[in-house]
């Protein structure tokens, strides 16, 4: 019998790429989404469309803060596993914004928790960030490292998630795994993160605003390699303490739950003004340039040390950014006819 996934957030970037990831290997998939107004309805709702186009895929567009809805369909269906992704996202509106992210990222959080537990799931899985790391300087980030610096309400509200997880995963012997996702790019990607409003301004022949001046360092994961990563880890069930073998050097497993925090990155930092130049010489056009100071809550470099998702399941990544940055400017075209 097929194996059954929950996901939240499947109208999502990522939750898109997930499901159809998994649908491919044999899974059957429910999957949840607000279809939230952040950015492009439209955008989210072609994606559920597309994943509708599997049987073994269903969906229930809710929000996490309805709990009813959220225990109903997670009771109904029965999950393996879940893989919790939805969540207000963005760095940069979390200073608009900070309310919709209390909402989605804790509240939210806690009814999946709960409905996890109430199952209760093999596994449950779920996102956090490189914000995590906040101020830290020291690269690459390694899981262990002390992440007690958040700089906006969005890293902090993920912090919290982390915690959150952790106590549950402590309490119920739930096992549970957070990943913490460095920037993340590909076909169907957010209109708001750099890759999709530079890629619209070089198109369109208006400005595009590059930050701190350019001197900026990220570590862009193409979104395929990233669900192969989080495909892996599913079934990288975190041991409860007392059923364990030798340990992993640099495992981030706690010592009083089977809970673990793993990074999901390319284990490569690039320039952003390399990034430009990579959708430039893709596009065929010189980007207007805006240099602006940084941006308050941002950070001027991602790093992520990738080793502990290597020794656990053998994933690399293997997606070179030049090839990453044309498959999303030919997805792009094709979406937009342009
Ligand atoms: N994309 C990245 O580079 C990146 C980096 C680090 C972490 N993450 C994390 O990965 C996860 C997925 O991110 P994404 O890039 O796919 O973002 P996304 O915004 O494309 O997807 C999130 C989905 O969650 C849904 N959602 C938001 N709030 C909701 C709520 N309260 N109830 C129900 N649904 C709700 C949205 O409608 C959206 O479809 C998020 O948890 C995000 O914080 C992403």
């Amino acid at each position: 019998m097929a194996r059954r996934i929950f996901i939240s957030g499947t109208a999502g970037f990522i939750g898109f790429h997930l499901a159809r990831l998994l649908l491919a290997q044999g899974w059957r998939v429910h999957g949840y989404d607000g279809l939230t107004d952040y950015y492009d309805v439209r955008l989210k709702q072609r994606r559920h469309a597309m994943l509708a186009q599997n049987e073994a895929f269903a969906a229930t567009e809710a929000m996490l803060e309805d709990v009813d809805t959220l225990q109903r369909t997670v009771e109904a269906f029965q999950p393996d596993v879940i893989v919790h992704l939805a969540a207000q996202a963005g760095v940069r509106y979390s200073l608009e914004n900070p309310r919709a992210y209390i909402d989605a990222n804790i509240l939210g959080t806690f009814n999946v928790m709960e409905c996890a537990r109430a199952v209760p799931v093999q596994h449950l899985l779920m996102a956090s960030t490189s914000s995590v790391y906040g101020a830290n300087e020291d690269m690459p980030f390694r899981e262990t490292d002390k992440a007690d610096t958040p700089l906006t309400i969005y890293a902090a509200t993920k912090k919290a998630t982390e915690a959150m997880g952790h106590s549950y995963a402590h309490i119920y012997g739930l096992p549970t795994t957070l990943f913490r996702f460095f920037t993340v790019y590909g076909p169907w990607g957010r209109p708001d993160m750099a890759l999709f409003k530079f890629t619209r301004g070089i198109l369109q022949g208006t400005p595009i605003d590059i930050y701190n001046h350019g001197e900026m360092w990220r570590d862009f994961t193409y979104v395929d390699d990233l669900v192969r990563g989080i495909g892996l880890l599913i079934d990288t069930v975190p041991p409860l303490p007392g059923a364990r073998g030798e340990p992993i050097p640099g495992d981030s497993l706690s010592p009083a739950a089977p809970f673990r925090v793993v990074n999901i990155g390319n284990s490569d930092k690039v320039r952003l003004l390399d990034f430009v130049e990579a959708i430039e010489a893709e596009i065929g056009t010189k980007a207007i340039r805006n240099y602006l100071p940084m941006q308050p809550g941002d950070v001027p470099a991602t790093f992520a040390d990738a080793s502990l998702i290597q020794a656990l399941t053998g994933f690399r990544p293997n997606t070179p950014i030049r090839e990453g940055v044309a498959r999303f400017v030919a997805w792009y075209r094709d979406y937009y006819g342009v």
